[in-house]
């Protein structure tokens, strides 16, 4: 029998990019999350996002872009934003089927950095 992972499971990198796309899409179109894009180099998001969901998902990718924290210093993130983009990503993983029990795990690697998001440049004691 083989051991499949949840990187098995979502499709490898293909079915994974597909989500990351998805979720891109929701967050743009979305009347609170969408403007913090504002110039953003959007290929660069998808593709980095994507390692880091391949990475977390046991994939052979390497995330290498900006630790989250530096990489969201300027975003102006609060924890009802973060909740709201992380429901967005629920709703990207219920387009594709998901399964609940892979799909949490997916959320969860992205709650995971919640403190990260919210940092600010104000913040001078985490390191
Ligand atoms: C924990 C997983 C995440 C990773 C690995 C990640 C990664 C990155 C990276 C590498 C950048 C680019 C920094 C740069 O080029 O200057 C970035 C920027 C950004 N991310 Fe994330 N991100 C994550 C989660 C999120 C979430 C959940 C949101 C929700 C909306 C988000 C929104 C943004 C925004 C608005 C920017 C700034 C775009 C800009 O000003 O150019 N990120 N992220």
């Amino acid at each position: 029998m083989t051991e499949d992972t949840l990187y098995d499971r979502l499709g490898e990198e293909t079915g994974i990019r597909s989500v990351v796309d998805d979720f891109y899409d929701r967050l743009l179109a979305d009347d609170e999350l969408g403007p913090f894009f504002e110039g953003a180099d959007m290929e660069k998001l998808r593709r980095t996002q994507t390692d880091f969901l391949c990475e977390a998902a046991g994939g052979p990718q390497t995330y290498d872009a900006e630790p989250v924290r530096e990489a969201h210093l300027h975003v102006p993130f609060t924890p009802d934003l973060v909740q709201r983009a992380l429901a967005l990503l629920q709703e990207s993983l219920d387009a594709f089927d998901v399964p609940e029990s892979d799909a949490d795990a997916v959320v969860e690697a992205v709650a995971a950095y919640e403190a990260d998001l919210l940092a600010s440049p104000e913040d001078t004691t985490a390191d």
